[in-house]
C-alpha cells in the first residue's frame, strides 16, 4: 500500500440516509471531510470532539443532499472546498482525474467518475474508495437524473471494481445490507458490477 494509511470515520447524516466522512492523518491531526449533507453539525461534532484541523472539505458530486452543509462547515472550520467544477461551481481547489489531495502525511487520489452526474468524483485514500453516489453497497447510483449517463456510469463502476479486493468501499448513502464493504464483496454481490456488458447494465439500471 502506498503512503500513510489514514483513519477513516463514516458519519451518518441526521435526517437523511447519507454518509459524511472524515479522512484523518493521525500523525498531524489534520483531516479531510467529505459531503456534509443536510446536517453539517454531524461532521462538525466529530471534528470538535477529536480536536482535528479540517483543512479541506471535498464533495463527491453536486447534488444538494451532499453539498447543502458546505457553507456551514467552511465558515466554522476555515477549510478550503475541493470539488469538480462541472458539478460544484467555483471550488477553492479544482478536482479532475488524477488530482491529489495532501492532508498531513496522507495522499488522497481523485478519480473522475461521471455517470450519476457529469462532475462526480471518487476519493481514493490508501486502501479505500469514498464512492459518493457512483457505487453503493450491492447497488449503484441512478443514471436517469438530469445529466445522468448510464454508459459513463458503467465505465466508472468497472474502474472501481478493478481495485484490489481488500479495498474498502465507503458509499454516499446507506442503501445496502451494511454501511460499507469491500471491492471483493461488491464483485460478489453487486448485480450492477456483475453485468457482463453495457447492454445488460443499461437494461438493469434503466429498466
Ligand atoms: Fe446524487
Amino acid at each position: 500500500m502506498d503512503g500513510v494509511a489514514p483513519e477513516i470515520i463514516q458519519i451518518p447524516v441526521a435526517g437523511s440516509d447519507n454518509f459524511s466522512y472524515l479522512v484523518i492523518c493521525n500523525e498531524t491531526g489534520k483531516a479531510f471531510g467529505v459531503d456534509p449533507g443536510i446536517s453539517p453539525e454531524c461532521l462538525l461534532r466529530v471534528v470538535r470532539e477529536r480536536g482535528l484541523t479540517l483543512e479541506i472539505l471535498g464533495n463527491t458530486h453536486g447534488h444538494n443532499d451532499h453539498v447543502a452543509g458546505n457553507g456551514e462547515v467552511l465558515r466554522v472550520t476555515g477549510a478550503k472546498l475541493a470539488a469538480c467544477p462541472i458539478d460544484v461551481p467555483n471550488p477553492d481547489i479544482t478536482l479532475s482525474e488524477g488530482s491529489q489531495i495532501q492532508i498531513g502525511k496522507v495522499t488522497i487520489e481523485v478519480l473522475h467518475t461521471p455517470g450519476h452526474s457529469p462532475g462526480a468524483v471518487v476519493f481514493n485514500p490508501p486502501g479505500a474508495l469514498i464512492t459518493g453516489d457512483t457505487l453503493f453497497v450491492t447497488r449503484c447510483g441512478r443514471a436517469d437524473l438530469r445529466n445522468g449517463d448510464p454508459a459513463a456510469l458503467y465505465h466508472s463502476l468497472l474502474r472501481l471494481a478493478a481495485y484490489p479486493p481488500e479495498t474498502k468501499v465507503y458509499p454516499g448513502h446507506d442503501y445496502g445490507p451494511k454501511p460499507n464493504s469491500t471491492i471483493a464483496f461488491e464483485r460478489e454481490h453487486n448485480d450492477f458490477i456483475k453485468c457482463p456488458d453495457l447492454e445488460s447494465f443499461i437494461k438493469l439500471r434503466m429498466g
